[in-house]
């Protein structure tokens, strides 16, 4: 059996994973093996595995239990509810409601009561420059703030809404009514600590409205202090896809967005998988929002 080789790809996260053969079972010490790393880099690049969506499912699933989407029901393969298609191909003679899939700062699913444990991205066309996919690691965004300001947010909770996805809104009417029907405003705490390495971590994102308790207008500069924090360049890798490439984030201490640097006559086609997270968070009741914007119009009045 060739063995494994794992080789750092940049600072902050990402390696590249050689010596595996993704189509086949792997064993307990390859799987310990794989573990290790995906703990040590956060994001894995296995390349040159041609996988089936049965292959990829097999996969995730010897990482986590795989997520089945339900809070997405469109974007799935129809064949296959465990993987979505991210794609810029047309798809039922309409263009692709998953064409601008990712193209702000994000974790998977943080918009449900299970933000997604990792997520598995395969690539399987992609346009000749570019379709790069960068990561941030939350844990260096984390321990590299102020003291004081670790302290302020340890307790905070940050509102997380389907609708800030990038272009959201421009997806189909009645797919988008239900998804928000799905996936009402939740929140999730701002610092975690990792369920496996026991780091803390920085839970932040561009798809949050604000912080529990706190006005839209209070929470805006803070979230764009701790984005633009959390996602510069010295935290990033940047992915330059290559076809059949598999990459396996933790998406629970990372970030991602994915670019729209390429020609966009040309396809890019992914297949995803997660891995399902665990319960987290509270759905927030459209009337304790109207409750702090009372409470705020009544403190700027007295
Ligand atoms: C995703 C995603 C990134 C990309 O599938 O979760 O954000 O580059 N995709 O397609
Ligand atoms: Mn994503």
């Amino acid at each position: 059996m060739t063995s494994i080789t794992v080789t750092a790809q940049a600072y902050a996260a990402g390696a590249r994973v050689t010596g595996l053969d993704l189509r086949k079972p792997l064993t307990p010490e390859q799987i310990a093996t794989v573990q290790a790393a995906w703990h040590d880099h956060l994001v894995l690049a296995f390349p040159d595995q041609d996988l089936t969506a049965p292959q990829l499912i097999a996969f995730t699933a010897q990482m986590g239990e795989v997520e089945r989407n339900d809070n997405v029901p469109y974007y799935r393969d129809p064949d296959y509810p465990e993987v979505l298609l991210v794609s810029n191909k047309p798809r039922n003679g309409k263009p692709s409601e998953t064409r601008n899939t990712g193209r702000n700062w994000h974790a998977d699913l943080t918009y449900t009561d299970r933000p997604a444990k990792g997520s598995v991205l395969m690539c399987k066309e992609k346009p000749p420059i570019g379709g790069d996919t960068m990561f941030a690691n939350m844990y260096m965004a984390y321990e590299t703030l102020s003291p004081v300001l670790r302290d302020f947010i340890e307790t905070l909770d940050a509102v997380h809404d389907i609708t800030l996805i990038k272009g959201f809104e421009r997806r189909d009417p009645a797919q988008i009514a239900d998804m928000k029907r799905a996936n009402p405003p939740i929140a999730h705490p701002v610092v975690r600590t990792h369920p496996e390495t026991g780091r803390k971590l920085l839970f932040i994102s561009e798809r949050i409205r604000n912080f529990v308790g706190m006005t839209e207008e209070e929470s805006r500069p803070l979230l764009r202090f701790l984005n633009d924090h959390a996602t510069a360049p010295e935290f990033v890798y940047r992915h330059q896809w290559a076809l059949n490439d598999v990459v396996m984030w933790d998406n629970r201490c990372t970030l991602h967005i994915a670019l729209k640097d390429f020609d966009q006559s040309q396809p890019r086609h992914m297949m995803r998988c997660s891995m399902r997270g665990e319960k987290s968070g509270y759905v927030i009741q459209p009337e304790s929002k109207d409750d702090a914007s009372l409470k705020s119009a009544l403190a700027a009045v007295s």
